[in-house]
């Protein structure tokens, strides 16, 4: 049985055969119909959502199966102190597979360890969101018709936008893959991306301020909302919020033939006008995420019947006597959970949380 916690749980492969499985739920819906059912899908949210939860229900009801679930963390016992290993016990007892979403970094991994049911990330705080990384890939090959060979620029908020991170680490694995990082300096890409993928895999990629500059370059652009909930200082937010806005003017400096994705929701980064242009594929982008959900709740449910015993996890260079100093991650507020710390880089002697990857 296994858990989809960050996208790197699948691989480059596996990937392929859940757009494979994708576009063959489009072309041939009924035979998909009743693939779930009897299977029960509980979506835990504890963070606003709405394609997500939603996609995550129509994929499990498109395949057969129900849902069960809450949608804010008040109307769980979360609100009387439940900690998230207890929760995800507990709902083993009730559903099949787990879709959660919570606003600290690393809880659905603590979930996927407690769990003896699958356990898909839907989104940790400002660390990583797998299944919206499915949704793009589909929808990038499904508009430009590869998934190699890509000029990719992201703009906005690469600090605390988790859709970014899973991207990145997933899109790397792509043959010819080039990175335009568009963001001013306060909302660069964290560490642990530019580290541990970028770095580490010798990803040619460009940091710039204009979206201008870089818009003739692109075969996709991407873009963030600026986080407003994540940020600490609500004034910093207030200077920053306005930095891009997509309007018609800008997209005349684009390609021809490139797509624009947001994961949505959009707030004022995409000027309406751009919706009609065809170039904007984030509301096809929106249902090709239902397709991937599907595809993915399929293969888990699959391998979890031919293997209910959950994965171990590979113990080799963990350490144990380091504290997390990340505020947002679920090791500051779990009860009991022990501190686990892996060496990402020996040479350099860095050691990063498991739970949130960031460096201790
Ligand atoms: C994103 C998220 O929740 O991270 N939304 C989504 O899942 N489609 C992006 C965002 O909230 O800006």
């Amino acid at each position: 049985m296994r858990s989809v916690i960050s996208i790197l749980d699948l691989s480059a492969e596996e990937i392929n055969q859940l757009i494979a499985t994708a576009k063959d739920i489009i072309a041939h819906p009924e035979n998909y119909w009743d693939k779930c059912a009897h299977k029960k899908l509980a979506t835990l949210f504890y963070e606003p959502s709405t394609r997500t939860r939603l996609s995550f229900e129509a994929a499990m009801l498109e395949l057969g199966g129900s849902v069960l679930g809450f949608s804010e963390a008040s109307s769980s016992s979360a609100s009387k102190g439940e900690s998230v290993a207890d929760t995800s016990k507990i709902l083993s007892c009730y559903a099949d597979i787990i879709a959660m979403r919570h606003p600290q970094e690393g809880a659905p991994y603590v979930a996927s360890r407690n769990a003896t049911i699958p356990v898909i990330n839907a989104g940790d705080g400002s660390h990583n969101h797998p299944t919206q990384t499915l949704a793009d890939m589909l929808t990038i090959s499904r508009e430009l018709g590869r998934l190699e060979n890509l000029t990719i620029g992201l703009c906005g908020d690469l600090k605390y936008g988790r859709t970014v991170h899973s991207l990145i680490e997933a899109m790397s694995r792509c043959g010819n893959i080039r990175f335009v990082l568009i963001a001013p300096k306060e909302l660069k890409i964290p560490s642990f991306i530019r580290y541990n993928v970028l770095e580490k895999y010798h990803i040619p990629y460009t940091e710039v301020e204009s979206l201008e500059e870089a818009m003739p370059q692109l075969d996709v652009l991407y873009m963030t909302r600026i986080q407003r909930e994540r940020f600490d200082d609500p004034w910093e937010y207030e200077r920053l919020k306005d930095t891009y806005i997509l309007d018609t003017k800008k997209m005349e400096l684009a390609k021809e033939r490139m797509c624009v994705l947001h994961p949505l929701p959009r707030v004022n980064e995409i000027s309406v006008q751009v919706d009609a242009d065809p170039r904007a594929a984030y509301f096809r982008q929106a249902l090709n995420g239902k397709y991937m959900r599907m595809a993915l709740i399929l293969k888990l449910l699959e391998e979890a019947k031919a293997n209910p015993i959950r994965e171990e996890i590979d113990t080799t260079d963990l350490e144990y006597d380091r504290v997390c100093t990340n505020p947002k991650c679920i090791s500051r507020t779990e009860q009991e959970l022990p501190q686990l710390f892996r060496c990402t880089d020996k040479a350099a002697d860095i050691h990063r949380c498991i739970y949130c990857e960031q460096r201790a």
